[in-house]
């Protein structure tokens, strides 16, 4: 274990024997101290939206195709023409540091390791090159949480690009914090800090709640923002946090290069949609229209394996 400012990180590495998600998460709670642990784990208001969320996913079900007359499934695909060996993409979760002094990094190899798609968040631990590093080559995308300061949103966006990042996902529903209430128990605030945050005049998001972080982060965001940041890194632009058909013809008409459907995992606003609800409504209308289009749904909402 590493003490990081009174933070017992654990730093344990063994080959996990993992039964199913639940029980990893069980795992997790004996070794992340209960500040990270909750802030990892929390939705926001008493988790009303994490428990919709966790309850749609128990009513969607899957109807195999019998008589396929396949030996050897293929669960290959491809995303802006990158070659995936499994269609997973581990979304960009912050503060990994939090769970592992390894971070985002270990989080890179994993997903490298298994041929998915790895997601790095503005807020992670660990620095998009030594993220991207670990990866090895794998795919990886920059999630970007825009700042105030459009110099800043350059630098990073530029790391991120000189890191050979594939894709922009810039995130729009995260302007202002949910209220979340583990935090508010556990008086959580980030023992770590950011790396990508250390240029950031306002500091590196150590000793900071979540609403903080988000304060210095731009309320302001729309569909020129999409255009901008498309035209500077001519990468493609996810916008993430959409919920409803409209804000994703907004998106679309701003550039958008895919639609990223998600409540943030329950961690913002109470009573949010959840997901079953879109994909019904407005996804099948999308990829109707817009065939070529990505749409990303996750089954695993935010950062834990319930939602
Ligand atoms: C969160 C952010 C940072 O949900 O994505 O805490």
């Amino acid at each position: 274990m590493t003490v990081v400012n009174g933070y017992e990180q654990s730093d344990n590495e063994k080959k996990l024997d993992i039964l199913n998600l639940p029980a990893l998460e069980d795992e997790a709670k004996k070794i992340i101290p209960t500040g990270g642990y909750g802030y990892i784990f929390g939705g926001s208001e008493d988790d009303w939206t994490l428990r919709q969320n966790t309850k749609a996913f128990e009513h969607a079900q899957i109807v195999p195709k019998a008589l396929s007359d396949i030996e050897s499934p293929d669960l290959s695909t491809n995303v802006f023409g990158l070659d995936l060996k499994t269609p997973v993409m581990m979304a960009p979760t912050a503060a990994q540091g939090l769970a592992h002094a390894k971070g985002e990094a270990d989080t890179a190899r994993g997903v490298a390791a298994v041929g998915g798609l790895m997601a790095q968040s503005t807020y992670s631990s660990t620095s998009i090159a030594d993220t991207a590093a670990a990866g090895n080559g794998a795919p990886q995308f920059f999630q970007l949480y825009m700042s105030k300061d459009w110099s800043f949103n350059e630098s990073l966006l530029d790391e991120a690009k000189k890191a050979g990042v594939k894709a922009i996902i810039l995130t729009v529903d995260a302007t202002v914090d949910g209220y979340r209430e583990q935090d508010i128990i556990n008086n959580f605030q980030f023992p770590i800090p950011m790396a990508n945050l250390t240029k950031f005049s306002e500091g590196d998001g150590k000793g900071k709640g979540i609403g903080e972080i988000y304060a210095s982060a731009a309320q302001k965001i729309g569909p020129d923002d999409v255009r901008r940041i498309a035209e500077y890194t001519d990468l493609p632009v996810i916008v993430k946090g959409i919920q409803s058909p409209e804000d994703a013809l907004r998106a679309i008409g701003a550039g958008a290069a895919g639609i990223y459907v998600s409540n943030h995992g329950g961690r913002q606003l109470m009573v949010a949609q959840h997901h079953s609800m879109y994909l019904k409504a407005s996804l099948r209308q999308l990829t109707t229209k817009y065939q070529s289009f990505l749409i990303l749904v996750f089954a695993v909402g935010a950062m834990s394996s319930r939602h």
